[in-house]
């Protein structure tokens, strides 16, 4: 046996980070743990011992006691059946300020157009040794600390965006091993740099108000030496300011720096005496510097100079520059070109451009308090560029990301990369709507759609955790409402399906890992969400006439453009708040509250029975006849579901299988066909290169997902520039039917975190070969299959050790499979068709019932041709007046219409044979 992936609340090693539950976790691989033990040490003394029990290694949460400012460390034992023990490494945690007070004083200095550099300088004590050194740190808006001019910690745009009016984050920061001066009596310097950032930079819908927030500091830095001995530097009134050469930085607009200020004298700190929110210690997961691109150099058309950097992201840049004194440079940064040219319109306000005046000497530069989201950047003032001068670096939350999934289409490997970026650029501290406009909000609507898809590819457990603690602040200054973004900055509204993430979130991250700490701890706040829909729906349907967004961006809004799309808004809400109903009924059942579960569960019935009164007739029609409706009807069993089946297809029949879905209803699209016998439709839509579907996006070379089904035209222009960003994430939630469909892996409810997994890959031959990675909390799943022929699949399994998988063959005859194969050892136990398997590796090879590939003819009807893309293109090239026949054939063989409209012989021939070499 080996233990790997120890962690607690989803860190690894974390440091100084704020617990308010210590949830411990741990992968067993190579063998199964009838026990398990946690030994934690203090000072190498036993502190805590769990002793030999069953344990949850994917959470088990200890009732632990904690010291502020203390290391700790422990390990986890596991033992066999047959009494063999593993133990893991040794880990360790230390512990932050938690609830002590602070020696520290909050310090602030005069607003001046210059970003301020506070400044201490202080001697070791003499003779002695450091053993260890931490600082402890808030800096309002954002800071940036050095020791002796090194840069303290590899965190970026610190102390994040967060509810800073509820509370604020300190980091914790080891500087045992940083670059001290030697010498008794060597001055050492701490300094901390200082910009607005979102605290009170420009950002958000209500304007922050630079002066009234100011700049504040506040900070101790803890030396113990070998011998004991402890000295503490704190801030106080010591302490010096100057204006530093940065003169100019926000989030949205960017930043200035200017070399030729003469350098300013230092005065003396002022005490802040105002009343400033509780200091905590950090929750949120910090943000790193990642991917490095090196652009590639274009001239425009006007003669603009232009980096390329290929890939649409989120971050900032590295740029060496000598220029002659007083020389202006300016950045500007943008996601697309028009016609060849620079563009930055659909950034709307956002100015989003680094300005440097040279002093004329060499400089890397790279900007402090501001971040872009761009692929393309417009470069003035430069002489002599050379491409190694830039080095785009890609900023994001430092989530691990190691999953892998690869098709054998590129086009749908692309899809899947531009959701990763689109993830990557928008897990900045906060889950963000956009990277780069005058937006970058913490949008719930968008997190609620992305989150499942976001397990899939990386794990944001403790990322997600903070935001949902962001969300219990605001809940809580609400009398239970979530606002529409989170951190709210100054917002207030409130809608249906945004405002759910509050229990829609929590529950993905428990399905997903096993955890069950988030529940515990969110679950207040999801009851008192579905409680103040309950206030607000009263006794006369009060939360329907609310407004709210439905299914935002939709494409069937009447009248066209409508952005709130064509599905009733009060349905989805009450839709939604019977979700989240039967959420709060779950996790409390989880909780063992089995009252309030009940209670919730009677709840969530009610609110069925009026759904059903009000939007369905007697015999179980949805009287909205839309695709949203039909999918919520089928995904959350609020009817008949046949009739709902049928409408699903239809209304994709008179479309020809074009999706008009929102935000509501694009991420549940594909897996519902899928899942009710309509794969081949499920991979029509995904496949579908034209508008409306993912791969228009694709085949218009987008690098991320697009916020719009349309944000460029056909041509590559921009569609609009109100609210069209190219890189929102939420469309990419299909990706985790990718998961879920074509690799086929799922969580089970019963057995969260994998403890179980659903497997049924749909192999389909556009992909012609899948192989997925997903590293769970319960180990890796391995899953791969290759079409061999028309009919043949070639699947390899790996299951985890203590898993178990419930695996179902795509189109197999099983009876027929497991006579042929006897002894292959997936079918050793099968149960209503499914294989049923626990850890280790399987494989097999075998016959589908059906065709895998299916060709029409011009036999076949016109309107089901049409529903190859290809075949559609095909037929406008090549039919006159097709619109016209479409309105009056559309039913009947195209064989016939064209027939009875003369068309020449040879034509239809050859007709016929183009189509039957295109698979439907
Ligand atoms: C954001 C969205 C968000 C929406 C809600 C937009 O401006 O970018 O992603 O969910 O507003 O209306």
């Amino acid at each position: 046996m080996e233990i790997s992936s120890c962690k607690i609340n989803h860190w690894k090693n974390p440091l100084g980070v704020g617990m308010r539950t210590m949830t411990f976790s741990w992968i067993v691989s190579d063998g199964i743990a009838e026990e398990q033990r946690i030994l934690i040490k203090k000072e190498d003394i036993l502190f805590y011992d769990t002793g030999w029990k069953k344990l949850n290694s994917r959470g088990t949460t200890l009732p632990l006691y904690l010291e502020a400012r203390t290391k700790y460390t422990w390990t986890v034992e596991a033992r066999n059946k047959e009494g063999d023990v593993a133990e893991s490494s040794i880990q360790a945690f230390e512990t932050g300020k938690m609830e002590e007070s602070w020696e520290g004083k909050w310090i602030t200095c005069k607003n001046t157009e210059r970003h301020p550099r506070f400044r201490k300088e202080f001697v070791l004590l003499s003779g002695k040794t450091i053993q260890k050194a931490r600082l402890y740190i808030c800096g309002l808006g954002l800071y940036e600390a050095y020791l002796n001019d090194e840069k303290i910690g590899d965190a970026y745009l610190t102390p994040g965006c967060h509810a800073y009016e509820h509370y604020l984050q300190a980091q914790t920061y080891s500087l045992t091993s940083m670059h001290w001066k030697n010498g008794d009596g060597k001055k050492q310097v701490l300094e901390v740099l200082l910009g607005p950032g979102w605290y009170n930079g420009r950002f958000g819908f209500t304007n922050n108000i630079f002066d009234e927030k100011g700049y504040r500091l506040i900070a101790e830095l803890w030396i113990t030496y070998e011998d004991g001995t402890q000295q503490v530097i704190s801030t106080d009134d010591t302490w010096k300011v100057t204006g530093s050469n940065i003169i100019f930085s926000n989030i949205y607009d960017g930043e200035i720096r200017d070399d030729t200020l003469e350098k300013e004298s230092w005065t003396t700190v002022q005490l802040y005496e105002g009343k400033m929110p509780p200091v905590q210690d950090n929750v949120s997961v910090p943000i790193r510097a990642h991917e490095q691109f090196q652009p590639e150099i274009l001239h425009s058309p006007s003669g603009s100079l232009i980096l390329d950097i290929h890939q649409n992201m989120a971050g900032i840049f590295l740029l060496r520059i000598k220029e002659i004194k007083g020389a202006k440079v300016r950045l500007q940064f943008g996601e697309v070109l028009q016609d060849g040219e620079f563009y930055r319109d659909n950034l709307r306000s956002a100015k989003a451009e680094y300005v440097y005046i040279s002093d004329g000497r060499e400089h890397v530069l790279r900007p402090h308090f501001t971040y872009y989201g761009y692929r393309y950047v417009k470069v003035e003032g430069i002489s002599d560029f050379e491409p190694e001068d830039f080095t785009a670096i890609a900023l994001y939350s430092d989530v691990e990301m190691d999953s892998r999934l690869r098709t054998g289409n590129a086009k749908i490997n692309q899809l899947i990369s531009n959701t990763l970026w689109g993830m990557k650029s928008n897990f900045l501290d906060v889950p963000t709507d956009c990277p780069q406009r005058d937006e970058r909000l913490g949008w719930t609507g968008d997190t609620q759609a992305f989150s499942e898809t976001a397990f899939y590819l990386a794990q944001p457990y403790a990322f997600y955790r903070k935001y949902l603690y962001d969300c219990e602040m605001e809940q809580n200054a609400r009398d239970g409402a979530v606002p529409d973004v989170v951190p709210a900055f100054g917002m207030n509204s409130v809608s249906a399906v945004w405002g759910d993430v509050t229990c829609i979130l929590p529950w993905n991250m428990y399905v997903a890992t096993g955890d069950a700490s988030i529940l515990a701890e969110h679950y207040e706040s999801m009851k008192q969400w579905v409680e103040y829909i309950r206030k607000t729906d009263g006794e006369n349907h009060g939360w329907r006439s609310r407004q709210h967004y439905g299914d935002w961006l939709a494409l069937d809004g009447v009248p066209l453009g409508n952005l709130h799309g064509g599905t009733d808004e009060g349905f989805i809400a009450d839709v939604y708040y019977r979700k989240s109903a039967l959420i709060v009924s779950k996790t409390a059942g989880i909780l063992g509250k089995n009252e309030e579960a009940e209670e919730y569960e009677a709840l969530a019935q009610k609110i069925l029975d009026e759904i059903c009164r009000e939007y369905y007739s007697p015999n179980g029609r949805c009287c909205i006849n839309t695709q949203t409706a039909a999918l919520l009807t089928i995904t959350e069993k609020l009817n008949d579901m046949e009739c709902a089946k049928q409408a699903l297809a239809k209304s994709l029949e008179v479309r020809y299988d074009r999706l008009c879905t929102g935000f509501v209803g694009t991420p549940l699209l594909c897996e519902t066909l899928a899942d009710n016998g309509m794969e081949d439709r499920a991979y029509r839509l995904l496949m579908n290169e034209e508008y409306p579907g993912w791969l228009y996006a694709v085949k218009l070379g987008a690098t991320t997902i697009w916020e719009r089904w349309n944000s460029l035209d056909e041509t590559g222009r921009i569609s609009s520039t109100g609210m069209n960003s190219l890189n929102h994430y939420t469309y990419g939630s299909v990706v985790s039917w990718i998961w879920k469909g074509a690799a086929g892996i799922r969580p089970c409810e019963e057995c969260p975190g994998y403890q179980k997994a659903i497997i049924r890959p749909i192999p389909n031959w556009q992909l012609k070969e899948l192989e997925a990675n997903l590293p769970t909390p319960s180990g890796r799943y391995d899953i791969k299959w290759k079409i061999e022929s028309d009919n043949q699949i070639h699947l390899w399994l790996t299951i985890p050790e203590g898993c178990e998988g419930e695996v179902e063959l795509f189109e197999a005859d099983m009876e027929l499979l497991k006579q042929e194969q006897p002894d292959n050892l997936l079918l050793q136990q099968t149960e209503e068709g499914k294989c049923i398997i626990s850890g280790g590796c399987y494989e097999v090879v075998y016959h589908t019932k059906r065709p895998l590939i299916r060709y029409a003819s011009l036999n076949t009807s016109l309107g089901e041709l049409m529903r190859a893309p290809q075949i559609a293109k095909l037929l406008y090239q090549e039919v006159d007046d097709l619109e016209y026949l479409l309105s009056y054939t559309a039913q009947y063989s195209l064989n016939e219409t064209l027939h009875n409209l003369n068309y020449d012989e040879d034509f239809l021939k050859r007709l016929n044979e183009k189509i039957m070499s295109i698979p439907l």
